[in-house]
């Protein structure tokens, strides 16, 4: 066994520059919205776990029974080399396709990438001595402005799970596809776990759970910014508001001030007002039609060679190759 690498393109100071800028665009822009990324410190990161196993909150488990079923056609198919995961945090979803690559022989090297550095090291460590066959060379970088700080070198696939996609605006989703297809050659592989449209009946309480785990989730951004930037926001007086757009065809997940109120950011110097009332948005999870999703592939520069979608067609897996 090789002792795992760990490349570092993203500090901590980096990451609290990246937040200070966030959080003045977007506490001063009307309306007000805050970036979904802002989320997962280490109580948002628990509190996402809880979300997965809630009864409401179908897509992990559907991802992961579709990712069972399929995953020895998608290593068969990709012959992958390197598998590259995108916020592969504690890579809990990595081993099936670990397994299924190594079994398939032409594994060599797993690249797990995450913004969060404590993160990454349990996982790499864990990864490294149960595959010591393995090389293993961590990735602590943003995925939507480092991607190039990724190791080059054998057919690569790199995998986007768990839907995030979807949490992208569609300006940065396309902006992240471009990014994904110029650190790719020819031929390399991208694979995409993506929500589907379903009906608001389900998708909706997903996204507001009847024990409450979503919306202490939601406020969770405001710990975070009393925390990182010294803000004195009130966190149980904002409301969780999880909307269907059907427009946009996304889930819009607000914080509603339940009452007029001002809140001091002090790294920024910044005071904030909130009307009673005032809804800002912290978060869209926006899902796909199987078409749209591979009419976007193709216009980005790849060619979707295989789709698997549950038998409920509430999840899709897309394998698609850069042109
Ligand atoms: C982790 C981005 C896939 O959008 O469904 C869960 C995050 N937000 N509940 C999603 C989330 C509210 C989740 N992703």
């Amino acid at each position: 066994m090789t002792a795992p690498l760990l490349d570092i393109h993203l500090t901590d100071d980096d990451l609290t520059a990246a937040l200070r800028t966030d959080a003045r665009t977007g506490l001063t822009a009307s309306p007000k919205s805050l970036p979904p990324k802002w989320f997962y410190d280490a109580r948002g990161s628990e509190l996402f776990e809880r979300i997965t196993e809630l009864p409401e909150y179908y897509p992990t488990r559907t991802e992961r029974a579709l990712l069972e079923q399929v995953v020895d056609e998608i290593a068969a198919a990709a012959q992958a080399d390197v598998l590259v995961e995108l916020g592969a945090g504690s890579a809990a979803k990595t081993r099936l396709l670990l397994n299924a690559l190594t079994a398939e022989g032409s594994l060599k090297t797993y690249v797990p990438q995450d913004v969060s550095a404590s993160a990454l090291r349990g996982a790499l460590t864990e990864i490294a001595a149960e595959y010591p066959d393995l090389g293993v060379h961590g990735v602590v970088s943003d995925f939507t402005d480092t991607l190039h700080n990724l190791p080059r070198g054998g057919r690569r696939m790199i995998a986007f799970l768990g839907g995030t996609i979807g949490n992208l605006v569609p300006t940065e989703r396309t902006e992240f596809l471009a990014g994904i297809h110029e650190v790719l050659e020819p031929g390399e592989l991208l694979l995409l776990g993506a929500g589907l449209v379903v009906d608001p009946a389900v998708l909706v309480p997903a996204y507001d759970d009847a024990a409450g785990v979503t919306a202490e989730f939601n406020r969770n951004v405001l710990h975070v910014l009393n925390h990182r930037l010294g803000a004195d926001f009130a966190p149980d007086k904002f409301e969780h508001v999880a909307v269907w757009d059907t427009d946009n065809e996304w889930i819009e997940m607000r914080l509603r001030a339940t009452e007029a109120m001002t809140a001091t950011v002090t790294a920024l110097d910044l005071t904030v007002d909130f009307a009673a009332g005032e809804e800002m948005r912290t978060e869209i999870s926006a899902k796909f039609r199987p078409e749209s999703l591979t009419t976007e592939l193709t216009a980005a520069g790849f060619t979707p060679t295989h789709t698997w979608t549950d038998p409920a067609r509430r999840f899709t897996l897309v394998l698609a190759e850069r042109r």
